[in-house]
């Protein structure tokens, strides 16, 4: 196989609304290469519904919105992140707008203002949207963008597989103390199967998040961890990975095929409300916004209506709002719903929680910057600190364009200054053959379905101590079952992807494992309560285990 080498100032794996908001600005500074492993458009940005959080209404403050975050994460949540987060919100949503993407506007005093919607946990309306397409609406626009742009250049169908780093020459890797430097990444052509070598001064992972290491998701079928996988391989600090934020309303269908349906939160903003088989409005009793209260509460109020009537789904009611309304503002999830039979604006909708966003992922700072120099990371992959415990609704857009942003300012200077100096080092040709054969594929399929029902029934919404042995002894096995078969077969992008799941599994196995208590998104019924012992990042590192540490107290 003749791999190719390609080299460019930065290097985007990802083309979700992290690396393309990233790759356009750093266009201006330099060559960019963008790596994508599907389609361009293969990414959860494309499937978000209700928006993106930011203060634009008068009676709005930054310091609500900042409040919220922190109130929503339970108070895991690291200030100086949470404060670039937001005030940088409303300068990053008027670039999108530049850039071509449409909102939803209603007529106000001065004849246009942005209709602000409203999602759980948020104390004012703050959620700039384009129906409930947003992610579509917003992807289209920095596709658009980037197109335009001829010093980027995008290969899709072109997987990730390892970061170039002195690791692959042979050099001690010790990524938690910046003595590793990341020079691009080996990436498999799907198609030809051929490992190039894509060299970059820079590089940033914008691979999004891993919703389907379980068994229920409401992602695409691309966010597998892979970013965080590679770095943890490479030797970079991973965090806060016991926080996967399950949304609490999916489409519950009796056979699920695929990704579920998500009906957005936003439709609870407009009014919606939960229910019980019995017609009971459970959310009443548990806290004080009810059914517009933080994710992880709804998610795990329902898990105990489904566990204490037996019942297989909830229902979400907004039926009794004007029809007309409803289509204009949801007309995606209106023709979804209507596709899988339910007509919302006359019945009810049955829902379920499923697995939607990884709060933790690879350590950055509020450069976002990780631990391995020359090696940036924005979007759902990044642990900035910012979610804490538990994310705040439509808040990860924002991360997304504003940590690419800084990772922007920072690397640009970088590139410039080194303009012409940089040489990098000669990497070897990727070496790794075997003999995969496509009836293996069933060992492939297996491998994935089993990961996606452990982590579901031991690592899902409540936990316990039992589960989590049980789901750390079985990963294991699992893992190295995985990397004997990956050592000794041909490289696809199944396999990586297999490599990367089960990686990504173990790590939040093992953050779960040590948060001693019940915090946000983490519950574990042997630890009820809140310990502020553990209010702390439960840091993971391939050379130096796992320790709780104060995500403040982590400099690079
Ligand atoms: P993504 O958009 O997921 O992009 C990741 C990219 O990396 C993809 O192009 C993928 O193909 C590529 N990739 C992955 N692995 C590799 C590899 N090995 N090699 C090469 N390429 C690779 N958040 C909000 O704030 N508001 C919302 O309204 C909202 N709604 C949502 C609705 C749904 C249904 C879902 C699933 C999520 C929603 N979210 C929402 C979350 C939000 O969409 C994501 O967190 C965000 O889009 C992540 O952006 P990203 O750029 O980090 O990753
Ligand atoms: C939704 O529309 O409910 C998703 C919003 C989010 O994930 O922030």
């Amino acid at each position: 196989m003749n791999s190719k080498i390609y080299e460019s100032d930065f290097l985007v794996i990802g083309s979700g609304i992290a690396g393309l908001s990233f790759a356009i600005k750093a266009s201006e500074s330099g060559t960019v290469n963008i790596v994508t492993k599907k389609k361009d458009t293969d990414s959860n940005t494309n499937y978000a519904q209700g928006g993106i959080s930011s203060v634009l209404a008068d009676d709005d403050s930054f310091d609500n919105h900042i409040d919220d975050t922190i109130i929503a994460g339970n108070f895991l949540s690291k200030k100086s992140a949470v404060e670039v987060l937001v005030k940088n919100g409303p300068e990053r949503i008027r670039e999108l707008i530049e850039w071509g993407a449409e909102f939803s506007f209603k007529n106000g005093p001065d004849g246009k203002s942005f209709d602000l919607g409203r999602e759980g946990g948020h104390s004012h309306n703050r959620i700039v949207h384009a129906m409930d397409l947003t992610g579509k609406i917003v992807e289209e626009a920095l596709l658009k963008k980037a197109a335009e742009i001829t010093s980027i250049k995008m290969f899709e169908d072109h997987t990730a597989v390892d970061l170039l780093t002195q690791h692959q020459l042979g050099e001690k890797k010790c990524g938690n103390d910046r003595n590793t430097t990341c020079y691009g990444a080996y990436v498999l052509e799907n198609e030809t199967k051929s490992v190039d070598i894509f060299k970059a001064a820079v590089t940033i992972i914008a691979t999004g998040g891993a919703g389907n290491v379980y068994l229920h998701t409401t992602n695409p079928s691309i966010a597998t961890g892979d970013g965080i996988a590679m770095a943890y391989r490479a030797g970079a600090l991973v965090g806060d990975m016991e926080f996967m934020q399950f949304h609490p309303t999916a489409f519950y269908e009796e056979v699920q095929d695929g990704r579920a349906l998500l009906i957005s939160e936003a439709v609870r903003g407009e009014g919606a409300l939960l229910y019980n088989s019995k017609g009971e409005r459970f959310m009443e009793g548990v806290h004080d916004l009810k059914e517009l209260a933080p994710r992880d509460i709804v998610a795990r109020a329902i898990d105990k209506e489904l566990k204490r009537l037996g019942d297989k789904h909830v229902f979400l009611d907004i039926s009794f709002k004007d029809p007309d309304f409803l289509i204009k503002r949801f007309p995606f999830i209106y023709a979804m719903c209507l596709k899988k039979g339910v007509d919302f604006t006359k019945e009810p909708i049955p829902v379920v929680p499923a697995a939607h966003y990884l709060c933790g992922g690879i350590i950055t700072d509020l450069n976002a910057r990780s631990s391995i120099e020359n090696l940036y990371v924005a979007g759902e992959s990044a642990c900035t600190g910012v979610h804490g415990a538990n994310r705040l609704a439509s808040n990860s857009l924002l991360e997304a364009l504003v940590f690419s942003h800084q990772a922007f300012l920072h690397s640009s200077g970088y590139v410039k200054k080194n303009k012409g100096r940089t040489i990098l080092p000669d990497f070897p040709k990727w070496d790794k053959e075997g003999t995969f054969d496509y009836e293996e594929w069933v060992l492939i399929k297996h491998d994935i379905n089993e990961i996606k029902s452990l982590m579901w029934d031991y690592v899902g919404i409540v936990r316990s101590n039992l589960r989590l042995d049980r789901a750390y002894r079985r990963i294991l096995f699992l893992e190295e079952e995985i990397s004997d078969y990956y050592r000794r077969s041909t490289i696809s992008s199944k396999l990586v992807q297999l490599r990367n799941m089960v990686t990504t599994a173990k790590l939040i196995i093992c953050g779960a494992m040590t948060r001693k208590e019940s915090r946000g998104l983490h519950f574990n019924t042997d630890y009820p309560d809140i310990n502020d012992d553990m209010k702390k990042c439960a840091v993971q590192c391939s050379n130096a285990g796992i320790q709780m540490k104060n995500l403040d107290d982590i400099r690079f």
